[in-house]
């Protein structure tokens, strides 16, 4: 993890010991005062942070590509959805296509349901994947 990351973390386990905010279910689009957001991403939205993935605080477009891997570490991740050998090209972290130069927002929405970019043309199975 990188250390933005880990202090996240950090405070939201903390925040999760005096509040009821933890029985929220991963990933669910929730709304958040103005605006929908990821449960996963409910302290950002807590403080009001919305440049923390944006340049500005009061943003009017999308964030930049490479914004994910601020707080999410790339080698974290392909290990995290890595996949047995016949299928390892499978894996949407380093995949045939992009290896693991992948476009997060072609795949995660944030304010948006996510779409999976792959189920344009293939039937993978991402049990895990969070609409
Ligand atoms: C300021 C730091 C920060 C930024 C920027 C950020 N995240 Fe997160 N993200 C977190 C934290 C903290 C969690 C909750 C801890 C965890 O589950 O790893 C999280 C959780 C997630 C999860 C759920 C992980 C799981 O275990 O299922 C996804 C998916 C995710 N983020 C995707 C994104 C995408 C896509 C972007 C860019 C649009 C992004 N994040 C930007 C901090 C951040
Ligand atoms: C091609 C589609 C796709 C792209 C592009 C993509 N993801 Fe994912 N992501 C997924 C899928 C699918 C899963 C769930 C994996 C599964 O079900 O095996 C996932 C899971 C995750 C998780 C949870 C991992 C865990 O610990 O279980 C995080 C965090 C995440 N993605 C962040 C990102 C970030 C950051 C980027 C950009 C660098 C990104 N993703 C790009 C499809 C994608
Ligand atoms: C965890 C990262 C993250 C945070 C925090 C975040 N956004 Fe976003 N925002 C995104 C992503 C990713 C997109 C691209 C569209 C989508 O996935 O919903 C986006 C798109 C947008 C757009 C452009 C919408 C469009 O359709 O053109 C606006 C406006 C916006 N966000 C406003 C906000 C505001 C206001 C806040 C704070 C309350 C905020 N965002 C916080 C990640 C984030
Ligand atoms: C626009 C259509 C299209 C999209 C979107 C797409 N692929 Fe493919 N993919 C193809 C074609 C065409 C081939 C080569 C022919 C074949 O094997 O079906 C291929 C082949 C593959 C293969 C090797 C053959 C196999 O079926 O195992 C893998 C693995 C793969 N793609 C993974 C992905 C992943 C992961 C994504 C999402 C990031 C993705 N593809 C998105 C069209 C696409």
């Amino acid at each position: 993890m990188k250390p933005q990351m880990i202090l996240t973390v950090f405070i939201m386990s903390a925040l999760a010991v005096f509040t009821a905010e933890n029985t929220f279910s991963a990933g669910a689009l929730k709304q958040f005062g103005d605006h929908m957001g990821r449960s996963h991403h409910a302290l950002l939205y807590k403080r009001q942070s919305c440049d923390s993935c944006h340049e500005n605080s009061e943003p009017t477009a999308f964030p930049a590509d490479f914004v994910c891997l601020d707080c999410h570490d790339e080698v974290e991740l392909v290990q995290a959805t890595a996949r047995p050998e016949e299928e390892k090209w499978q894996n949407p972290h380093n995949n045939m296509h992009y290896g693991k130069d992948v476009p997060c927002m072609e795949c995660h929405g944030e304010h948006r349901e996510s779409e999976l970019l792959c189920a344009g043309c293939h039937s993978f199975d991402y049990p895990d994947f969070k609409k």
